[in-house]
């Protein structure tokens, strides 16, 4: 049995739906992510699962338990929010053992708890201190610490990191994962930043107006994308449009305008005269100074560079065909040892393997 599942959930603000016939399952143990843009119904989902708003429509079970009608704090999931939300006028471990009280834990108990707890959080020996002589981060473990010290069944995690600087947030992560692992507790985290969701979970929702558009793991997200609103969504992607044109064994064609044929590997949901797209990654492409044509299981396309960001240990070049189609690149520039190997003008074939490119048909473009 999964340790949360959630059946034909609804939530509607007026006309609006915010979130739109969700159903999904949730295992114990899982690092499990909602990504998707702002305004798409995360945190209204969130909400619902900690029973701080309730659906118009749908179930939500906990360990098998439909959880309608039980309050907040009867349930077994606690929540960490954007901006801290500790009491300021309590100290660390008073904080921490706010949530010990309220559950009537008996005295003798809570002082180990509260140390277990900070010690989860890499934060032992700051028990007395305030709130207000803590690092941005400190207090997100602070807040992380006081949700976990009632050991809940299910942690829910909106934006937690948000309000960090970068390089704090990527220590930060680093933490989760390991903290997660740590006390096998089951987290829910809610992002809307994908490399976030990528780095961090076992499973990735990713969302769009209140739907699920995919679920599974992040490699397969990033590599599989099912439709072209998770393609784009997902990091950067070529996204080439077309019919096609030919289906023979386990290629296909695709008549792309601006460009022309682009094969790639026969999807089972292309039909020849149908619409679809090919989403192709940057770095899944070659590009050389050298004209190159006729190899079978490759695509050729020549054009100019138009445009180049250097990027330190990469370059990014935009390629653009003779019919003015534009093709996203990235190269290493280490094995060279050159800041760049192609400057704005140069001629140029890019080039990528027919299963490197994925396609997306047109029934399931978001
Ligand atoms: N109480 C409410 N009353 C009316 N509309 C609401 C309410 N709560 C949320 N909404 C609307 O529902 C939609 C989804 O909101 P939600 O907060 O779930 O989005 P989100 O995915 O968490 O976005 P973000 O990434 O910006 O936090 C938005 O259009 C929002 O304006
Ligand atoms: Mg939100």
């Amino acid at each position: 049995m999964a340790l949360l599942e959630i059946r034909n959930l609804s939530r509607r603000f007026g006309d609006n739906t915010v979130v739109d016939n969700i159903s999904l399952s949730i295992e114990a143990g899982e690092f499990f992510t909602l990504l998707g843009p702002s305004g798409c119904g995360k945190t209204t989902l969130l909400r619902m699962i900690a029973g701080f708003d309730a659906p118009d429509a749908g179930q939500i079970l906990l360990d098998g338990i439909d959880l309608s009608g039980v309050p907040p704090e009867s349930r077994a999931v606690r929540t960490v929010f954007q901006n801290y939300a500790l009491f300021p006028h309590m100290t660390v471990a008073q904080n921490i053992a706010f949530p010990l009280e309220m559950a009537n834990t008996p005295k003798s108990e809570i002082k180990q708890k509260i140390e277990e707890a900070l010690d989860d959080v890499r934060l032992s020996g700051f028990a007395a201190r305030w709130p207000h002589e803590l690092s941005g981060g400190q207090r997100q473990r602070v807040a992380i610490a006081r949700a976990l010290v009632t050991r809940p069944r299910l942690l829910l995690l909106d934006e937690p990191l948000s309000a960090l600087d970068a390089q704090l947030r990527e220590q930060m992560q680093i933490e989760l994962i390991n903290l997660q692992k740590e006390v096998g507790i089951t987290f829910i985290y809610v992002t809307h930043d994908q490399a976030e969701a990528l780095a961090l979970s076992h499973r990735i929702a990713v969302m769009n107006k209140g739907q699920v558009e995919q679920l599974d793991e992040p490699a397969r997200i990033y590599s599989y994308p099912k439709s072209r609103f998770v393609a784009d969504f997902i990091g950067t992607c070529n996204l080439f449009d077309g019919t096609v044109t030919q289906i023979e064994g386990n290629t296909m064609l695709l008549d792309v305008p601006g460009m022309g044929a682009v094969k790639a590997v026969a999807a089972p949901d292309a039909v020849v005269g149908s619409q679809g797209t090919i989403a192709l990654r940057p770095e899944k492409t070659q590009v050389s100074a050298e004209i190159v044509s006729g190899v079978a299981d490759e695509n050729h396309f020549d054009g100019y560079v138009k445009e180049l960001l250097y990027m330190g240990g990469v370059t990014v070049y935009i390629v653009e065909t003779e019919g003015g189609v534009r093709i996203e690149t990235l190269l290493a520039n280490s094995a060279i040892g050159r800041p760049r190997l192609f400057e704005v003008g140069d001629a140029v074939d890019v080039a990528w393997r027919v299963d490197a490119g994925h396609f997306i048909a047109l029934a399931s473009h978001g």
